[in-house]
């Protein structure tokens, strides 16, 4: 199955990956769902947008906990870095991630649509300004805006908020042009981010999962399903595609 893989890979026209939390595990980032996931440890409410107005002091202390603490330390791993050489050499066009640890880009991929925003920036509630994580003392209790005083929020989608329009007309249209994706790491269960595998699928495009356990695609969606880690997979088709 991984020889007939790498020359589906090889011979794409239009080749994206779809990446969810999965993929930074061997970075030391843990998965929101499943086993050790997040959301067995805090409670998801702390990332929601109603609940960060009423109580910015307490979101922003789980936010920490989650976020900030795990993600800072993070490297990119053999899976970023490969999803990186390949758009390098021209074989993958883009990667769509639900991911805001920003691992794709430290790797080296340029094309990255970060459906969910990212960690990496922070922007006011008041005046709108936008911040670069190393411009913001996060060991405030409040972390705020220097500008009018406002309370800051990571430039991340919470639970209620809406994606951001532009970021999501230019993942539906990569996903749209696809003709082979690879699906790495995601359970496939938010919306509207775990659509766009099957916005691929219904244009008749092919899909190569990878994942430790079986997700929402692997039944009817995925075409070729590696129950392993990311990092394996993407270390054994490297070398087929060198
Ligand atoms: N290699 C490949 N897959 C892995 C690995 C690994 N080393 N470790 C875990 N996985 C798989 C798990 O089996 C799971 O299916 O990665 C998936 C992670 O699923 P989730 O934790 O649900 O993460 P994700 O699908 O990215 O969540 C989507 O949910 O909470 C929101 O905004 C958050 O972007 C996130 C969204």
């Amino acid at each position: 199955m991984l020889k007939e893989t790498a020359e589906i890979i090889k011979n794409a026209k239009f080749l994206t990956a779809f990446t969810g939390a999965g993929i930074s595990v061997e970075s030391g980032i843990p998965p929101f769902r499943g086993a050790g996931g997040l959301w067995e440890r805090y409670d998801p409410s702390a990332i929601d947008i109603d609940f960060f107005y009423a109580n910015p002091k307490e979101s922003w202390r789980e936010m920490k906990k989650i976020f900030f603490d795990s993600m800072g330390k993070a490297e990119p791993n053999i899976a970023h870095k490969t999803l990186a050489a390949w758009e390098k050499r021209g074989l993958l066009k883009g990667v769509i991630t639900q991911n805001i640890d920003n691992l794709h880009q430290r790797a080296g991929s340029i094309n990255v649509k970060e459906f969910h925003g990212t960690i990496n920036y922070l922007i006011c509630t008041g005046c709108g300004k936008r911040y670069h994580i190393n411009e913001v003392d996060l060991k405030a209790e409040l972390p705020s805006c220097k500008s009018c005083g406002a309370v800051l929020k990571p430039d991340f989608i919470f639970y209620g908020e809406g994606i951001n329009p532009r970021v999501y007309q230019a993942s539906a249209e990569l996903a749209y042009a696809t003709d082979v994706m690879i699906v790495v790491g995601t359970s496939g269960e938010v919306m509207p981010a775990c659509a766009l595998p099957l916005t691929a699928k219904r244009n008749g495009a092919k899909i190569i999962e990878i994942n430790t356990l079986p997700s929402s695609y692997t039944a009817g969606v995925s075409d070729f399903y590696f129950e392993q880690k990311a990092g394996d997979f993407f270390k054994n088709i490297a070398k087929l595609l060198e």
